[in-house]
């Protein structure tokens, strides 16, 4: 069985007489510990679907699968635990509390789940071990994103959702921190689908969706995803 089942999923928001479909019936599946990108244009519907895999919203029609069990169905009480218990995310901007340091940023995602990561050896896996004390304003873009990483990745989520995490970065400390969700996910075998509109980025993926005008284009699988030290943008 598949770790992840979308089938004919469609959300569309209406605004008076207006109706947007943000997804149109998409089918798709993608395997346990794969790490996913999903590729489209700005408005194609990328962050509805992602948001829709990480129960921050539902579906109009459709059925998504998590492990065997369907979210599009989820009370808001049953997708406020799986958002708890099961996802980590990481948007373009970081999002970390100011006023917090970078350990305690981690330390507090790890508080509000069970079977947390140990918070000192997730910042050493993203490279931040003798950042911990510092406050995010102290903190490069890279450094800051490595810390909203190490956030999502300390919680020990079974999929680790990550909306254009180089969208305000520079080209190598892009590279950088993917290469940071890339390790990071083969070390802790978590799904990761990671959003992009970059078609070069996507080449790292071991499956590329492509999404445009709110349908599939098409789903490609790499036997052999392109290493990012080999990808240019
Ligand atoms: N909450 C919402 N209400 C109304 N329209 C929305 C909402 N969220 C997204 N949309 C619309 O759905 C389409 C897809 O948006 P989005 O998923 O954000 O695309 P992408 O992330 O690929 O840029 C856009 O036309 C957007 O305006
Ligand atoms: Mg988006």
């Amino acid at each position: 069985m598949a770790y992840i089942e979308v089938t004919h999923e469609t959300r569309s928001f209406r605004n008076g007489d207006q109706l947007t479909v943000a997804n149109r019936d998409l089918t798709f599946t993608v395997e346990r510990g794969a790490v996913v990108t999903i590729l489209g244009p700005s408005g194609a519907g990328k962050s509805t679907l992602l948001n829709i895999l990480g129960g921050m919203d539902s579906p109009t029609s459709g059925q998504v699968k998590i492990d065997g069990v369907d979210i599009s169905r989820f009370t808001p009480k049953q997708l406020t635990t799986y958002r708890r218990q099961a996802v980590g995310f990481v948007f373009q901007f970081y999002n970390l509390i100011p006023n917090l340091t970078a350990r305690e940023n981690v330390e507090l995602a790890s508080q509000i789940t069970q079977d947390a990561r140990d918070v000192d050896q997730t910042l050493a896996l993203v490279g931040l071990s003798d950042r911990a004390r510092n406050f995010p304003a102290q903190l490069s873009g890279g450094e800051q994103q490595r810390v909203a990483i190490a956030r999502a990745v300390a919680k020990n989520p079974k999929l680790l959702l990550c909306d254009e995490p180089t969208g305000a970065l520079d080209y190598q400390t892009g590279k950088q921190v993917l290469q940071v969700i890339q390790d990071a996910a083969k070390q802790t075998g978590t799904t990761v689908i990671i959003v992009t509109h970059n078609s070069a980025i996507a080449q790292m993926g071991d499956q590329v969706i492509r999404i445009n005008d709110a349908q599939i284009q098409s789903v490609h699988h790499n036997a052999h995803p392109t290493p990012l030290a080999d990808i240019e943008w």
